[in-house]
């Protein structure tokens, strides 16, 4: 299989879950490129298995001089970048009445701040016509306890594909939005007690019109038709894979 041969691609968030169910979809593919993260224990082992033609950069998505050094190092490593997955992303639970300013600010600078300037700051270096991917959430269709900012933030990402693809216009760059639904990663183990993570996963699957939760390689298969020309007359568009979550559950 060869549809991302020799595309360059960096991938936030690319050593857990999500991020790195796209990277080994894009490698399965032929492409090469960097995940971004701060874990240098996961970063070590995400890149020991995808192999020499992948790099991982220890770098902070919120910080705007860590975007511009992930952009200027890979550019450097492989020679240019075709396309960028803004796919970092988390942030507090709680209510309108729990969540504080502190907590606020941080979930606002990692799922938008960060897809910003992500994607402002591989402009110099992504080539004409590449293809930007961004991560939105079906917490921005459905109100779920507890995920108001959150989803709040993922409604901000939806929109910035439609804006981004407008402003890159005359760059034919392409921005697009996969909007997974519950997608078994290790996300959870930030939010649940471990021994409760079983039945919160068996609850969610029992509720999915497909009697599954979503795994990342479910995510990483539509990242590969995003990142690649089959996809070359859509830009602004959300692709939903959620298993028809948002829409067919009760
Ligand atoms: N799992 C789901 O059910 C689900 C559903 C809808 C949408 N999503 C979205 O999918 C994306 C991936 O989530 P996931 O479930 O795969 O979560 P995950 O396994 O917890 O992965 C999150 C990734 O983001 C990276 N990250 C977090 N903060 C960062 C920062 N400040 N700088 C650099 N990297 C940072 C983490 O790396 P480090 O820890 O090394 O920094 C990690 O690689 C997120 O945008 C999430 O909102 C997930």
């Amino acid at each position: 299989m060869s549809k991302l041969k020799n595309k360059v691609a960096v991938i936030t968030g690319g050593n857990s879950g999500i991020g790195f169910g796209i990277a080994q979809a894009f490698k399965n593919e032929g492409a090469k490129g960097a995940i971004i993260g701060r874990n240098q224990e996961t970063l070590a082992s995400a890149v020991a298995q995808l192999g020499n033609n992948f790099i991982a950069i220890n770098a902070d998505v919120t910080k705007v001089a860590d975007l511009e050094r992930v952009f200027k190092e890979t550019s450097e490593k492989f020679g240019k970048i075709d396309v960028i997955v803004a796919n970092a992303g988390g942030g507090a639970v709680g209510t309108v009445a729990t969540i504080d300013e502190a907590d606020y600010d941080k979930t606002m600078d990692l799922n938008l701040k960060s897809v910003y300037f992500t994607v402002q700051k591989g402009l110099p270096y992504i080539n004409e016509g590449g293809s930007v991917i961004l991560i939105g959430s079906n917490a921005a269709h459905r109100a779920y306890a507890n995920f108001t900012l959150y989803g709040a933030s993922k409604a901000a990402v939806i929109y910035f594909a439609k804006g981004f693809s407008s402003d890159l216009l005359d760059r034919k760059i392409r921005v697009n939005v996969i909007t997974p639904g519950t997608t078994d990663t290790p996300a959870f183990e930030k939010f649940i007690p471990a021994e409760q993570i079983k039945a919160v996963k068996t609850q969610f699957a029992s509720v999915m019109p497909t009697g599954r939760i979503g795994q990342p390689s479910d995510i990483g298969k539509t990242a590969v038709f995003l990142a690649s020309d089959d996809s070359s007359f859509m830009l602004g568009a959300e692709l939903l894979v959620d298993g028809g979550m948002t829409y067919l559950a009760n």
